[in-house]
């Protein structure tokens, strides 16, 4: 049976005989829970109404919905290739009730579609009970075709789910498969015990506790049901077949693989790269259709390490070329009728993939010849751990993910020293963060006095700027106080517009004085709206002395709305003019200017820039009202709005609309009619990352005062230049031409200063064969300044080996010099040039007195320079 008709009887089967209604799988990449990396269960995008936060609009629920298990507290990630079960992607196959029916039912009607509809062999499963579930127990037994030795009772550990650390959870019941071949030999002792033969397929949970960050658990309000089921082992059940990559969801894959590097694929450990490239570009494809980047942290990193690991497996099978992109058609002919996001984006993931293994390809050559030497290092001298300086070194020069190295080193029966490389890490973020900026302290952190226990906190401040409100709770530490009050209008910094800012009044009750506090920005933390206040206010005013009055500052408000509302503008021009790829992947709100970064793979022009500024004033112009609903968000998405990755069925969202031109979901402070938001002005286009562009704007008065400012510069330069303005680009380009000449000049000059004094590169000397060696790192302007700095240095040079790196026209460039002594000793500059010239992506030569060799990446020559022994022949 193909895999389509098994997806399809289950959603039937759920929907048609069991009054389930059917909802589309969520994205992978859940934006609004930041316990989580990605979708990791079918019921993520539930949460809200198991916590009982929301009512749900349906009380019974099926779907198959993707999930990725490769962060967190599932993970499969080092299963993946060396099994045939395990996947960083799957499908899960899911039926929920939402306080409706429970655990009779789940389970009946789970032993029945697989014993009835499917007709597995009741014999085959086995049923595993939580510990103390006698409920569940009871039930088990209650099915005559299930004997007592196939129900089995296990503990916390495989028989009570949780969806991460902290959220909902409960105990659960299991049903696993026997999948050999002698029905006779079968052991329940295996179940559970990692056994290939005995595979989990449905898991059935009974949600009745939320953990909370404590991991106490509290009891929910009604009792829920969520299961999920391992469609890919299913698919391979139900067609008697012993490996997931047989089925008709992996075959075309593995096919593929075949055919790109002309090596047969082998069940066996052989096989393991296919499976692995198979496995990740599934999840590559899935995670960059939803929105997803490769990156240098959290969700995107994760997406770099799968890609690499990818690529090296690739390199197993000598693929050396980029591959992974021209696999994705194959993932979209397989999944793209399930989930039509990966066809509409299938070019957008092909770019960014070949993006992505072009710029790693260069440096994991030179990487795993590096792991290659460092590995016989360390089997030389009989260590079984790679130096931990040295894996750091191809994390940071060479781009390789920690837990590629692990898998290298482990290939060769090495280990390394994760605490210690973590530190290294760790040591090397703390640089980079040094730069500092002012960092909300996290509510574990502040000790809160509370005034009015259970009292929430409400924004109110859609339509006015000043509330008298009552204090909920606050906390101080050295420098600022700590505010939440019932009511406020201050907008907390969410979905990249910024906190408001302004003042809070106090009058004492005693006197009727009135005084105020700075407030200086809103931050939420959990469903709090906290105000940052300046100073410790409330150790002269009690905080429950009277009413607190609450006051944004009306004009950073109104600058920060018309940023936003231009944001929704800009998002809806660069659809129109660039493509349906485009999606948002950031964005800055604030005062005084906007950012938006978003989906597409190469420069926006500076024409296309104007362009679209253009459209985006144009829609400014024809001030259109800019109206707001609340919604369901089904409702709201099947009605076109633009939704942002991650949000949950169940959340009543904020639908905001403008005339027929934009419909976003957004929980931003927007103005009145887009006639408010005054001039439009792009400001900068730049790259994010590799398939991210980023373009920043200013509107309203910053966007008059911009223009302001260039009017006066431009008269500025007129007047310093002398000369009208329509001949100033004339006037630029005859000062260019000048410029040249004087370049050209200063060139010269700067070589024969170069060539007076020479002794300084004779400091520091490290050894090579026991001969002085000088490394230099040298700004010269071409390859001829170079060498007659060699030749200079070599007259000076009693004895030794001297080596000039130099990046030239942004190639990396060596030259290498070795005195006459050492030359008859046998020293030749060609050999050394030759393997200092792979080492910096190229090659060279030249005669045994002097010999220069030429790159590609000038990151390498750093390195090279760096650690120039390792390089040395
Ligand atoms: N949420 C349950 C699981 O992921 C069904 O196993």
């Amino acid at each position: 049976m193909d895999s389509s008709t098994i997806r399809k009887q289950f959603i039937e089967y759920f929907e048609k005989t069991l009054g389930h209604t059917v909802v589309p799988s969520a994205s992978v990449i859940p934006l609004n829970d930041p316990t989580l990396l990605f979708t990791n269960a079918g019921m993520n995008p539930f949460k809200p109404y198991f916590l009982g936060e929301l009512e749900p609009p349906f009380r019974r629920v099926v779907n198959s919905q993707k999930c990725i298990r490769v962060s967190g507290k599932h993970n499969d990630l080092e299963a993946v290739g060396r099994d045939h079960y395990h996947h960083t992607f799957f499908e899960m196959l899911g039926s929920w009730s939402f306080g409706d029916y429970y655990k009779k039912e789940a389970i009946l009607w789970a032993w029945k579609l697989f014993t009835e509809v499917w007709k597995i062999d009741p014999r085959r499963l086995y049923a595993t009970v939580y510990t103390d579930d006698s409920e569940a127990l009871k039930i088990w037994k209650s099915i005559p075709d299930i004997e007592p030795e196939q129900i089995l009772i296990f503990g916390e550990k495989d028989n009570f789910w949780s969806m991460g650390d902290i959220g909902p959870c409960g105990p659960c019941s299991e049903i696993h498969y026997y999948r050999g071949d002698k029905l006779e030999d079968r052991d329940a002792a295996k179940v559970n015990a990692d056994d290939p033969d005995y595979q989990e397929l449905w898991n059935l949970v009974f949600i009745q506790y939320n953990r909370d960050e404590k991991g106490e658990l509290h009891p929910l309000k009604n009792k829920h049901i969520d299961t999920g089921a391992g469609f890919e082992r299913i698919v391979a059940a139900l067609n008697g077949m012993d490996s997931n990559y047989d089925t008709d969801l992996f075959r075309p894959l593995i096919d593929q693989i075949e055919a790109l590097s002309d090596i047969a694929y082998d069940k066996g450990e052989e096989g393991m790269a296919h499976r692995v490239i198979a496995d990740h570009i599934r999840m590559l494809t899935i995670a960059i259709s939803d929105g997803a980047i490769p990156g240098n942290e959290g969700r995107s990193y994760v997406l770099r390490r799968i890609l690499r690991r990818a690529a090296r497996f690739g390199r197993k099978l000598n693929l050396k070329e980029p591959f992974l992109y021209r696999l994705v058609p194959t993932v979209a002919h397989i999944l793209g009728d399930v989930y039509p996001e990966i066809v509409v984006q299938r070019e957008h993931v092909q770019r960014i993939l070949r993006a992505e293994e072009e710029s790693f390809g260069n440096t994991l050559d030179k990487g795993l010849e590096l792991f290659e030497q460092l590995a016989k290092k360390a089997k030389k001298t009989g260590e079984s751990v790679l130096n931990s300086e040295d894996v750091f070194r191809l994390y940071d020069t060479f781009g390789f993910p920690v837990d590629l190295t692990r898998l290298l080193a482990e290939e060769k029966g090495l280990a390394i020293r994760e605490k210690e490389i973590d530190d290294l890490m760790e040591q090397q973020r703390q640089r980079a963060r040094a730069a500092g900026k002012f960092k909300m302290r996290s509510a574990e952190e502040l000790q809160w006095i509370i005034l009015r226990p259970g009292v929430p906190s409400v924004f109110a401040g859609y339509d006015t700027y000043s509330i008298s409100a009552q204090p909920v709770k606050y906390a101080a530490d050295e420098n600022y106080t700590y505010l939440v009050v019932d009511k406020t209008p201050f907008y907390a910094e969410s979905g990249g517009q910024t906190g408001d800012k302004g003042h809070i009044v106090f009058t004492d009750p005693g006197t009727g004085k009135m005084d105020y506090g700075r407030v200086l920005d809103a931050q939420k933390i959990g469903n709090d709206i906290v105000h940052i206040i300046e100073g410790r206010i409330f150790d002269t005013h009690p905080a429950d002395s009277g009413p607190l009055i609450l006051e944004v500052n009306e004009s950073t408000r109104r600058d920060t709305a018309r940023n936003h509302s231009a944001t929704h503008l800009l998002h809806a021009a660069l659809r129109k003019m660039l493509g349906d790829h485009v999606h948002q992947s950031g964005s800055y709100v604030g005062p005084d200017r906007l950012r938006f970064d978003f989906t597409h793979y190469e420069k926006v022009s500076p024409q296309q820039q104007r362009e679209i500024q253009q459209l985006v004033n144009l829609e400014i112009l024809k001030n259109l009202p800019v109206e707001t609903e609340e919604k369901h968000y089904i409702e709201a998405v099947s009605g076109g709005a633009q939704a942002l990755f991650g949000e949950k069925y169940g959340d009543i969202v904020r639908v905001v609309k403008m005339g027929d031109v934009s419909m976003e979901l957004c929980g931003g402070t927007h103005v009145g009619r887009t006639g408010d938001i005054g001039p439009f002005f792009i400001v900068g286009e730049s790259s994010v990352a590799s398939g991210i562009r980023r373009i920043e704007a200013v509107t309203g008065t910053a966007g008059l005062d911009m223009m302001q400012a260039q009017q006066t510069l431009l008269a500025d330069i007129r007047d310093m230049l002398r000369t009208p303005e329509a001949r100033l680009k004339e006037r630029v380009s005859a000062l260019g031409a000048d410029m040249k000449v004087l370049e050209k000049e200063n060139a010269e000059l700067k070589a024969k200063l170069l060539s007076s004094d020479i002794s300084g590169f004779f400091e520091g000397s490290g050894s090579y064969r026991n001969a002085p060696l000088y490394v230099n790192r040298v700004e010269v302007e071409n390859i001829d300044q170079l060498k007659n700095l060699g030749d200079r240095v070599r007259e000076k040079m009693k004895t030794g080996v001297a080596i000039f790196g130099s990046v030239i026209g942004g190639m990396p460039q060596v030259l290498c010099v070795v005195s006459d002594d050492l030359v008859k000793e046998g020293v030749k500059a060609g050999n050394i040039v030759k393997s200092l010239g792979k080492a910096i992506g190229g090659g060279g030569g030249g005669k045994p007195h002097m010999a220069t060799a030429g790159g590609k990446d000038p990151v390498l020559l750093e390195d090279v320079l760096n650690h120039i022994e390792t390089y040395l022949p």
